[in-house]
């Protein structure tokens, strides 16, 4: 693996939502949520991420000629949680994952999508490469919290809070008491404490403007989430699901946010890069430049 060098530089990208190949559905997946979110993509929301190859593409193209140490992705490599979906996004993203040590992801709601006895396991098949834990012994079901500890300086923590949610006008999430309450324990490890630490999970606590989401769409247990970060001495909670690049401070906490965005829909392309330096973050945005075809600052 490759040496570190100071600053340590990570791109956090999200909700690249690629691979729509609804003619290929088999016709029993028909008769399940799917049916509605296939109506949606048919009826314009997959023309958005038309050209989500293409972004991807460049993306990795940013990554290698900017000396990017880690990747993160915060969720939503799909539309409608197909394996055949799965499978395309793995593909496209594989060059990101190299070496595996340095990507860590959670799945998004759209991973996720339907209840289906494999739907989670369907995810981790895909993304096993880059699940591996370094303190598996807080590990409180499936793969999560997983844990990355990266150079001397940065720890990775990563909850999931995606689920299948049984009716389409619903698409909220939220992070089980015992991944918290590990959390919790996770934060007070001296393996831990004194590193800068990136808390990522797929949905965003606050919005841009400071508010939590919808209950329809957001955390539902954003507040207990937001409380048990107030114990990082150093760190940032990391999110998507929500389109847009933006970050907040929530100010009474003293909790920085940064959501990705979507990488590869269109309007809306964006995604960060952080420099971390003894326990310092400095942020910059990346945006899409339709006229070049590539992502700069
Ligand atoms: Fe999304
Ligand atoms: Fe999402």
């Amino acid at each position: 693996m490759s040496e570190i060098k100071k600053p340590l530089r990570v791109l956090h990208f999200s909700d690249i939502h690629v691979g729509v190949q609804i003619r290929h559905m088999a016709w029993k997946k028909w008769f399940s949520k799917r049916a509605i979110g296939a109506i949606n993509l048919l009826r314009g929301r997959a023309k958005y991420f038309d050209e989500a190859e293409e972004k991807i593409a460049a993306l990795i193209r940013f990554k290698e000629e900017n000396n990017i140490d880690l990747v993160i992705h915060t969720g939503d490599y799909t539309a409608l949680g197909l394996e055949s979906e799965l499978k395309l996004a793995k593909q496209l993203v594989s060059p990101l994952m190299t070496p595996p040590q340095r990507y860590v992801t959670v799945p998004g709601n759209h991973d996720i999508y339907v209840h289906e006895a494999n739907s989670h396991y369907r995810f981790s098949e895909q993304f096993c490469a880059v699940l591996q834990n370094d303190l598996p012994e807080y590990c409180r079901g499936g793969h999560w919290p997983l844990i990355r500890l990266v150079g001397d300086d940065v720890a990775v923590i990563a909850l999931n809070s995606a689920r299948p949610n049984p009716w389409p006008w619903r698409s909220n999430g939220m992070i089980p008491q015992v991944q918290l309450d590990a959390l919790e324990e996770i934060l007070q490890d001296t393996r831990i404490k004194d590193r800068y630490v990136f808390v990522m999970t797929h949905y965003a606590p606050r919005l841009e403007d400071g508010k939590p989401d919808s209950k329809l769409h957001g955390l539902i247990n954003a507040e207990d989430f937001l409380e048990k970060c107030k114990a990082m001495k150093a760190g940032a909670i990391l999110c998507g699901h929500v389109h847009k690049t933006y970050h907040i401070k929530v100010e009474e906490l003293n909790i920085d946010i940064y959501c990705a965005g979507s990488a590869t829909m269109e309007g809306h392309e964006g995604f960060w890069v952080y420099e971390v330096e003894k326990n310092i973050l400095n942020a910059k945005p990346v945006f899409w430049h339709k006229e070049t075809s590539c992502y700069s600052y």
